[in-house]
């Protein structure tokens, strides 16, 4: 088949930042007539791995296939068009995604005129996406994290001109502002108020997939909280590589992450949170605003990565052991209960044993009431991927295996001390269980209840009752 590069993504651009403002797009796309005829009675699938920041790209692909009426196919094979919107976070998940890609082989055969396209972050790791292109015939269209709005014209050229369709930009100044509406969930979502990461920690390859840190405008993100609250929707997150570093990128720096977080807490919608914040970036003036608004939840994600401040160094963190303990009692000073979740990365390159005991002891010290937990993977073109990696595989494993065992103590401590306390439920969904529906309370917790599904899309207070855990029973304690 035919192959038309459009670009291809450059790791080395990608990493580069330049000065100055983003430029603001709209995403307003029109279909061209061609489009619109082809897409007659056609049908999409999107299969989304990673972060929020994906779940909400497949949001606005969706929402582009709907405006050419595409119907959302029940399974691949039903499908004219299948989309991978893929993660590059760690080697376990590319794996996975080159083990589903190459499952559609067969399904290509079968269906000649089959799109199979891939996006996301995978998309922009250049080495890799050689092998991965030459060894997936089938796959014929591939696009970045820049590159979501062209998404039409992508289409339309790999169908005139039957031809695999390339197109990564790895160097982006612009922001795209307005994008057709589609929510996957009915009472809550996903705003981004940034795109991108300046942050360059050494193992992560974010800085290169998803370019350079670009901010929303204040007005926009509270816009858009308006509408999905005129809408019915009681829950926003607010979403960023790095949320706190908001505003950085701007010419005029007047706002900061502080100020949006009070623009869209005073917008009235009943429930805010916001993923991730950076450590090093925070200012007491967001623990303020959060402690001055009940619709900001007390719950906090803070990425720590290891608690030793030798590590952290290495990782290009931007902050030691002890300037994280101390931003977590500056938290705990304005948000009392507060509930604290964080990321750690085990077996960075040349960790010690002794570096890693200073990472058991701060889990313990600062009680984490859950953490996610990960071997550090090598990923291609990062500086981490060039440091001696010295630790072998049992190492790794014993210290992951250490530290999960850690973290499920304190988990199981802070699962505990809640039961009996009475909390605020958003129900979402009916649960598996026959007559249990759940949601979340304002910590982050899931809470099961048996209540009627009529409830979904409400707040309730709810008593807890048990603890899994990971996840809590409660009782209904209000009509
Ligand atoms: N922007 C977010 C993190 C996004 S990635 C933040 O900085 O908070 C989510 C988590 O994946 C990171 O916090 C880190 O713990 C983990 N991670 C990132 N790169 C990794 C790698 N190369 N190996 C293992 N874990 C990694
Ligand atoms: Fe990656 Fe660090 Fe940026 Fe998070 S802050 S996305 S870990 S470079
Ligand atoms: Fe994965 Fe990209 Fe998110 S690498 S974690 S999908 S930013």
């Amino acid at each position: 088949m035919k192959e038309k590069v459009i670009s291809w993504p450059d790791q080395k651009k990608a990493g580069m930042r330049k000065k100055g403002e983003a430029i603001r797009l709209s995403g307003n796309i029109v279909p061209s007539s061609f489009l619109c005829d082809w897409a007659k009675g056609k049908k999409y699938f999107i299969k989304t791995y990673g972060c929020q920041a994906n779940v909400r790209d497949s949001e606005i692909l969706t929402a582009y296939f709907n405006l050419l009426n595409m119907e959302l196919a029940d399974n691949e094979a039903s499908a004219d068009i299948i989309i991978f919107n893929t993660c590059a976070i760690r080697e376990h998940a590319e794996t996975r995604i080159r083990g589903e890609l190459g499952r559609l082989k067969p399904l290509s055969r079968q269906n000649p005129d089959l799109i199979i396209g891939l996006c996301g972050c995978m998309a922009h790791e250049s080495e890799p996406l050689k092998d991965l292109v030459a060894t997936n015939k089938h796959l014929n269209l591939v696009f970045g994290t820049h590159n979501i709005h062209e998404i039409y014209s992508l289409i339309e050229n790999c169908v005139k001109e039957k031809a695999r369709v390339f197109n990564v930009t790895s160097t982006v100044d612009t922001v795209v502002e307005e994008y057709p509406e589609a929510r996957f969930d009915t009472y809550k979502a996903f705003v981004n108020i940034m795109y991108g990461c300046d942050k360059f920690c050494t193992y992560c390859i974010v800085p290169y997939t998803r370019g350079q840190q670009r901010s929303r405008k204040v007005e926009c993100v509270v816009e858009e909280v308006k509408r999905l609250k005129e809408k019915g929707f009681m829950e926003v997150t607010l979403l960023g590589q790095n949320v706190n570093a908001y505003g950085l990128d701007f010419d005029n720096q007047e706002y900061d992450f502080a100020y949006l977080l009070e623009q869209v807490a005073l917008t009235g919608i009943p429930r805010i949170r916001f993923t991730s914040p950076h450590p090093a970036d925070f200012k007491e003036n967001v623990f303020k605003v959060m402690a001055k608004y009940k619709n900001i939840m007390p719950a906090l994600h803070l990425p720590m990565q290891s608690g030793s401040t030798n590590v952290l160094n290495k990782m290009n963190r931007r902050y030691s052991r002890e300037e994280y303990i101390n931003l977590v009692k500056m938290l705990r000073s304005y948000v009392s209960d507060v509930r604290l979740t964080t990321d750690i990365i085990v077996a960075f390159p040349t960790e010690t044993e002794e570096d890693f005991l200073e990472t058991l002891s701060i889990v313990k010290e600062l009680h984490f009431a859950s953490a996610y937990t990960f071997i550090y993977s090598p990923r291609v073109g990062t500086p981490a991927s060039r440091m001696v990696d010295n630790l072998t595989p049992e190492i790794k494993q014993d210290r992951f295996n250490r530290l999960a065992k850690v973290v499920d103590e304190e988990a199981t401590i802070d699962g505990k001390k809640c039961v009996n306390s009475i909390v605020e439920v958003l129900f979402d969904s009916i649960d598996d269980v026959i007559g249990f529906i759940k949601g979340y309370d304002e910590y982050n917790r899931l809470v099961h209840v048996k209540a009627d599904p009529s409830l979904i899309g409400k707040i309730k207070k709810v008593k807890i009752i048990e603890s899994h855990t990971y996840s809590y029973i409660g009782e209904l304690i209000e009509k």
